[in-house]
């Protein structure tokens, strides 16, 4: 069985970067809070929880002096304001890409452009960049743009992750409608890298496999990437998660991994699938890395 492991896989460097921040804090001993989960993965939840860090959902039982770490998908100003008034200590560990979707967003709305965000309303991210704006648009489906009136001007940014392809139908779209149409694509090039390459891998290998979080919007979105151009994709979370019969027949195996997803969780199913397939009459062509 020959495994490819696709060079994107895992964990983005903003996501790196927010992780080293937190585990840095945790180790200075500080009573560190973490609003929302730090990153869409399960299993580096539970062990940062170990590491001693309190995940909340809202800022109630906060106290002067606690610690708060913004994690990589950035929050509102309104937030941030809530945290200082508390007198809580930030660690701001938003993605600096992420901040710059801020910035363009208002500078647009400052220009005088209605402002369309093109993500998921429901994404902790695309709440954030939202939550920089007077009166935000937000289109998650191209039926949500087609429904979007006339008009003479508007500007668009996106969630760092959006699909490339509804970005580029999204604006197609747009043009057709719009006088004036200021368009900052602002998917971080991590993302595309990604889905480029999950495309190209999924299109050579037998069966595909994409791991990470169920609740990772990349990680999802690297699947239905995969998924169209190879029916034999599976998201999974982790090694328990891999059924044997998918490799029915199959000679080679593609792996990705969404931006959320640590080294350590795609290591264990690179070391169970070669163990399973370790002498077996499909087995000997080891692991190698793609280039994409
Ligand atoms: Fe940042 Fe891009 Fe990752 S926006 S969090 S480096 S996917």
């Amino acid at each position: 069985m020959e495994i490819k492991v696709a060079k994107s896989a895992g964990f983005c460097w903003g996501v790196k970067r927010a992780v080293n921040m937190a585990i840095d804090t945790l180790r200075k001993g500080k009573n560190t809070y973490c609003l929302g989960e730090l990153i869409h993965n399960r299993r580096e939840i539970e062990r940062l929880k170990r590491l001693g860090m309190k995940f909340i959902d809202n800022m109630e039982n906060l106290k002067r002096g606690d610690t708060v770490i913004i994690r990589s998908h950035g929050v509102s100003p309104r937030i941030i304001k809530e945290l200082k008034n508390k007198g809580t200590s930030i660690v701001d560990a938003t993605c600096p890409f992420v901040k710059d979707v801020h910035e363009k967003a208002m500078k647009l709305e400052k220009e005088g452009y209605p402002v369309l965000i093109l993500g998921n309303p429901n994404h902790p991210e695309v709440i954030g960049i939202a939550g920089h704006l007077k009166s935000p648009l937000i289109a998650s489906t191209l039926e949500e743009v087609e429904a979007i009136p006339k008009m003479a001007k508007l500007g668009v940014v996106c969630q760092t992750t959006l699909n490339l392809n509804f970005f580029r139908e999204a604006i197609s779209t747009l043009a057709s409608k719009v006088k004036e149409l200021k368009v900052y694509n602002t998917i971080c090039s991590a993302t595309s890298i990604r889905q480029k390459e999950a495309r190209k891998l999924a299109s050579k290998v037998d069966v595909m496999l994409i791991i990470g979080g169920k609740n990772s919007s990349n990680t999802t979105k690297l699947y239905q990437i995969s998924k169209s151009v190879n029916p034999r994709s599976y998201h999974i979370e982790s090694k328990e998660d891999i059924k044997e019969e998918w490799f029915r027949e199959a000679e080679s195996i593609g792996i990705t991994a969404g931006a959320s997803t640590p080294k350590w969780v795609i290591d264990e199913v690179v070391n169970y699938l070669s163990t399973l397939y370790k002498g077996g009459e499909l087995s000997g062509r080891g692991v190698c890395q793609t280039t994409g």
